[in-house]
């Protein structure tokens, strides 16, 4: 699929992997649609940024796990494009409370991380009479990985995964749903981290070095050109699943 003069609909957009997406997307000249949930301020450099490459970029703040806000802004995305070709479920949580039995976590962390991309999917999806869908798993989605804090967070990750196989059997062939599974990435999620505490979290990884944003964006976009892969998560996490399988 040609990305020039598309739509596309960016969650979580104002940090992180989401930022560099919503970049990436507009250099290949498409219209993006810079979702954010609090921060006003990130997201206008954002859409400053997305502005030096394309036209038509907008900002949309709205809570992706609040249905009533996700309808409203896929109705102002309809009056602006009247279509949307493409979707990336990015925005997402870390609880730093998960735990095994922690409910309170594990229902911020599935309102946050899934059914904020089963809303988000709902109301974009009547906009799209064909195009991409990209959702951001995690390495700690695939079985037998995450850590017992983060037992909300892979469990999520998982059940996204195997949404977006589900989604792809239903919405293929004029929509093709994938997701990418990023292993540990250079983000707020991380709080920032400087060049040394990259240096420690990256030793995780065969790379040894955190993955940077770019990298994960730069295969969101190669899913959203390519038109045969169709319910594949594509794992980036600089061979840390294969340093936990020993
Ligand atoms: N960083 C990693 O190591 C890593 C690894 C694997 C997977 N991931 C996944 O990648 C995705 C992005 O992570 P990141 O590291 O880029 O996170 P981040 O730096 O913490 O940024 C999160 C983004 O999501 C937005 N957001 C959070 N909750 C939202 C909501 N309810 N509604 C709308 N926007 C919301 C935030 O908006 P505001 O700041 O404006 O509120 C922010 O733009 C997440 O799904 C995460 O689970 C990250």
């Amino acid at each position: 699929m040609e990305l020039k003069h598309k739509i596309a609909l960016v969650t979580g957009a104002s940090k992180g992997i989401g930022k560099a997406t919503a970049i990436a997307f507009a250099k290949e000249g498409c219209s993006v649609v810079i979702n954010f949930k609090s921060d006003a301020k990130a997201a206008k450099e954002v859409l400053d940024e997305c502005n030096q490459h394309s036209r038509g970029n907008v900002i949309q703040r709205a809570d992706v796990s609040n249905e009533k806000e996700v309808l409203e802004m896929c109705e102002k995305i309809k009056q602006e494009f009247s279509h949307l070709d493409i979707l990336v479920n990015n925005a997402g949580i870390f609880d730093e409370n998960d735990n095994p039995t922690n409910v309170d976590a594990f229902e911020n962390v599935f309102r946050n991380n899934l059914l904020s991309a089963v809303i988000v999917t709902k109301h974009a999806t009547p906009l799209m009479r064909e195009g991409k869908i990209v959702n951001i798993s995690s390495i700690h989605g695939r079985l037998g990985h995450g850590r017992p804090s983060a037992a909300a967070y892979s469990a999520f990750k998982a059940a996204l995964e195997n949404y977006t196989k589900n989604l792809a059997k239903d919405l293929a062939p004029k929509i093709l749903v994938n997701a990418v599974a990023p292993g540990r990435v250079a983000t707020p999620m991380w709080g920032d981290p400087d060049v040394k505490e990259q240096e420690e979290l990256g030793q995780v990884h065969l790379i040894k070095r955190m993955i940077q944003p770019e990298e994960i964006a730069d295969a969101i976009i190669f899913l959203a050109k390519n038109d045969a892969m169709c319910g594949e998560i594509i794992t980036i996490d600089g061979g840390m699943s294969l340093v936990t399988l020993g």
